[in-house]
């Protein structure tokens, strides 16, 4: 059985593929197992990177608009010799005094508001959230956790408990509770900061009939799964409020949202003008090197940290840490925030063009280079057609541009090229999906 719920994933049959295709996907499901999942009815065999451009073993360029982890473009030069460099003269972990991670810290945490002030390393964003949830259980005694309907944070235990995400057959842990995503879209009074404040108070209420004690609630700060919602910025406050009231905390999970990606601020947690009790860093941090952490007020690491030993063996580890330190330095040397906030309009205005011309976008919604787009039946109903986004996703591939499918409908195309995307990527881009909607009948 395969009902895992995840949009845009191969069906093996779907197609018919090359013989050699065929092969390799027959060899990689006999070494690896049934638990992966390829991407697109034709799956992309790709062999190299660069900028915004993604090669396959042939040589053919596509366009990559998805990824989000080599988001100051993939292989960046200057990224790329950092790692080679470091790794010749030392790749060691945190038990040595060493000052690249001091030097990291110092740089990271100065973006972040002075409350937080200690930042720890993990590999992954789902160690990082797995810590986090350590740390808000040990700060508030706590062990219910309030997260959204579809939101993923990762794969630990711990976290695949509260990533619904995952499907039917992932089950969510008895202490887990979830609420509606701030959807402004399908809202019917566009009071979608009042509702998810109602919604939280309402699963904090349900925690305490049951005799849990809330720890947190923890949301992406994007909400990417659950369709990407980011209007209208400050939505986040009055749930966050009441998160506190009930003595629990927040984490925002910045996997998705961190690094510049919003173009207006460094961290998605700033557009709501919050200040977490815990973040949470992964993807992006170190541009396809595994690097991940947690940002955290030492009121709340304080205990836990002096009681629980933590140590990590590749997390924050030397080569790590020099990579996280040239993505940060590419991100403010190349003013990416900046590029993602006018390339990012110039890329809504490009896609509101085409909605004016398509009536099965129902929706455009954007913070800097993050991008859900609503795939509809009708404009009225706003019935989602997962059917058609998944025609969508398929027919962009087979012109070379690579998107995927969100939400928990799975009709929201899910657009977050590199940060270094241009003006004239977004044309193309832009060409490439006004064809695909040319060639879909009723479109
Ligand atoms: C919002 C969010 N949090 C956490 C994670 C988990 O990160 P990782 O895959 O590095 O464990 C992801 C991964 O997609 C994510 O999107």
């Amino acid at each position: 059985m395969q009902d895992d719920a995840m949009p845009n994933a191969y069906r093996p049959g779907a197609v018919e593929l090359p013989p050699e295709e065929q092969a390799m996907i027959e060899r990689r499901r006999r070494l690896l197992g049934p638990a992966y999942r390829l991407m697109y009815q034709h799956p992309v065999h790709i062999v190299r990177g660069d900028g915004v451009w993604l090669y396959d073993q042939s040589g053919k360029a596509y366009m990559d608009v998805y990824n989000n982890v080599a988001s100051v473009g993939h292989c960046h030069p200057r990224v790329a010799r950092a790692i080679a460099d470091q790794v010749q003269v030392l790749a060691t972990n945190t038990r040595y005094l060493h000052d690249t991670i001091l030097g990291y810290a110092e740089r990271l945490l100065a973006t972040f508001p002075d409350a937080l002030g200690h930042l720890m390393f993990t590999c992954t964003g789902s160690e990082a959230n797995d810590l986090a949830l350590r740390a808000a259980k040990a700060y508030t005694g706590g062990q219910g956790i309030i997260v959204t309907e579809c939101a993923y944070h990762g794969i630990t235990q711990a976290i695949a408990e509260i990533s619904p995400s995952l499907g039917p057959n992932v089950d969510l842990g008895a202490h887990v509770r979830t609420v509606p995503a701030p959807d402004l879209y399908r809202s019917r009074n566009g009071e979608v900061a009042d509702q998810l404040r109602r919604d939280v108070e309402a699963a904090l209420a349900d925690l305490k009939r049951h005799g849990i004690k809330p720890a947190a609630f923890i949301c992406d700060g994007v909400f990417s799964s659950d369709g990407v919602f980011t209007e209208p910025a400050g939505f986040l406050a009055g749930a966050v409020e009441a998160v506190r009231a009930a003595g629990a905390l927040y984490i925002a999970d910045e996997v998705q949202s961190g690094f510049g990606r919003t173009g207006s601020h460094l961290w998605g947690f700033q557009r709501h003008g919050l200040v977490p009790d815990i973040v949470t860093l992964g993807k992006p941090m170190g541009n396809g090197y595994p690097v991940a952490g947690v940002v955290v007020k030492p009121s709340i690491i304080a205990e836990f940290g002096s009681s629980a030993r933590y140590f990590n063996t590749f997390g924050g580890n030397t080569v790590a840490t020099t990579a996280a330190m040239a993505v940060l330095e590419v991100i403010q040397d190349e003013a990416l925030m900046d590029n993602a906030l006018k390339v990012g309009a110039y890329l809504a205005d490009g896609l509101r063009e085409l909605m004016s011309e398509y009536q099965v976008i129902g929706d455009v919604r954007h913070a800097g280079l993050f991008f859900g787009v609503e795939i509809v039946g009708d404009r009225q109903s706003k019935r989602p057609d997962a059917s058609l986004t998944a025609k969508l996703v398929d027919g962009l591939r087979e012109r070379q541009v690579l998107i995927s499918a969100t939400g928990p409908r799975a009709n929201v195309l899910k657009i977050r090229p590199p940060l270094v995307f241009t003006r004239d990527n977004a044309d193309f881009f832009i060409a490439q999906l006004r064809a695909v909607l040319a060639a879909q009948p009723g479109a």
